[in-house]
């Protein structure tokens, strides 16, 4: 048996949204709905589709390995510099290899609860300590709690905004003067995968000054508003000296050909991405709303889902919805469903009202 680390068994494994086959197959059932992981419930725009086709007959070669046309075509979009761009296999590698640049036994990593699962787990991976600070009342993250859990052996902080699992998000000011409060020494991560569907007014991104700063990176995806979840490719934007120092960490060819040819082909339409923003608003309205009708109390969102604290176990309920078609995420005492289509929508209400009755 190999000599396994001491502490491997104590890293919690990320559990992800069951896949509609395997719910399918379980069940017995043919029409199924997954709302459970937060993607975008509609396929890749057909540009991109068309560009991965094309890159596919290239695929014999290596990728490139410093993604540079996703990172020059970043850097455009966002006005920042291509070395302030950094690419990896989704959001969660850059995560990782930040986790890693910094983390090790001796240190410790403060984030929200509930907040996303990655966090801790990637704390753990490190050999550091996680530090988890409870949501403030209204599912907002309690900065002031977060600065006061900062010790002296602290290197990493997150900030989830908007967060998952509840949705809420953190206000630009807030964001500013919690960054402000933090040693420089501590890295702050503002984790942005949901930005593209926020529409309050007081929500503003970090990416614009996030390479202005000494210690702060914040992350972006391409996995969920621009629907490339299952090609892996998201990105982070800070000080040119942090990349090259964190980047150390990254695999070698971690992001794909084919995720850096869509990437690049899928930022060319904001025309679509409105409209996925403008039709993620209706669907969360929808959802909140028709929750809030029957007697739930669904917390603020800004995101692509909608979290609620059901009497039952949420477990229970998940289950109960998943028997009639609907895949939903039960998380930190409550209940995530994802807005789909208006479709999926609809029936993830039809199947709460079923389950209400029985
Ligand atoms: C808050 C948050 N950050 C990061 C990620 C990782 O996204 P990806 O690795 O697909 O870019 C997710 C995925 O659900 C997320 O919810």
């Amino acid at each position: 048996m190999p000599k396994y680390r001491s502490d491997l068994m104590s890293i919690p494994s990320y559990v992800p949204g069951k896949p509609i086959e395997e719910v399918a197959r379980e069940l017995g059932l043919t029409a199924i709905d997954k709302l459970s992981s937060n993607e975008c419930p509609t396929e890749p725009f057909p540009a991109v589709v068309d560009a991965i086709t094309e890159a596919a007959s290239h695929v014999n070669r290596y990728p490139e390995t410093s993604a540079h046309r996703v990172r020059l075509a970043l850097a455009k979009y966002h006005d920042v510099d291509p070395t302030e761009v950094w690419v990896g296999a989704g959001s969660s590698d850059v995560l990782r290899s930040v986790a890693l640049s910094v983390g090790g036994p001796g240190t410790s990593a403060v984030f929200a609860d509930p907040s996303f699962i990655l966090y801790p787990i990637t704390t753990m991976i490190c050999g550091a300590e996680p530090i988890a600070v409870p949501l403030a009342e209204g599912y907002r993250h309690d900065l002031e709690a977060m600065r006061d859990a900062i010790r002296d052996d602290t290197t990493i902080v997150y900030v989830c905004s908007p967060n998952n699992p509840t949705g809420g998000h953190t206000s630009i000011d807030d964001v500013r003067s919690f960054i402000d409060s933090v040693p420089e020494s501590v890295l702050v991560v503002v984790d942005e995968a949901y930005a593209e569907y926020v529409t309050s007014n007081d929500y503003a991104s970090m990416v614009t000054e996030a390479a202005s700063r000494p210690n702060v990176i914040a992350l972006r995806t391409f996995s969920k508003i621009y629907g490339l979840a299952g090609l892996r490719i998201g990105f982070g934007i800070a000080n040119a000296e942090l990349i090259r120092s964190a980047q150390r960490t990254q695999a070698p060819f971690s992001v794909t050909t084919l995720a850096q040819v869509a990437a690049v082909e899928a930022l060319k339409h904001q025309d679509l991405v409105a409209q996925r923003l403008a039709d993620n608003a209706v669907g969360r309205s929808y959802l909140s709303s028709e929750l809030t009708s029957r007697g739930f109390t669904p917390a603020p969102t800004q995101a692509n889902f909608v979290y609620f604290e059901p009497d039952q176990p949420p477990r229970d309920l998940a289950d109960a919805l998943m028997a009639n078609g609907v895949i939903v995420r039960p998380l930190g005492g409550g209940v995530r469903v994802s807005v789909g289509t208006q479709a999926e929508n609809s029936r993830f209400i039809s199947a709460l009202d079923t389950v209400m009755v029985n």
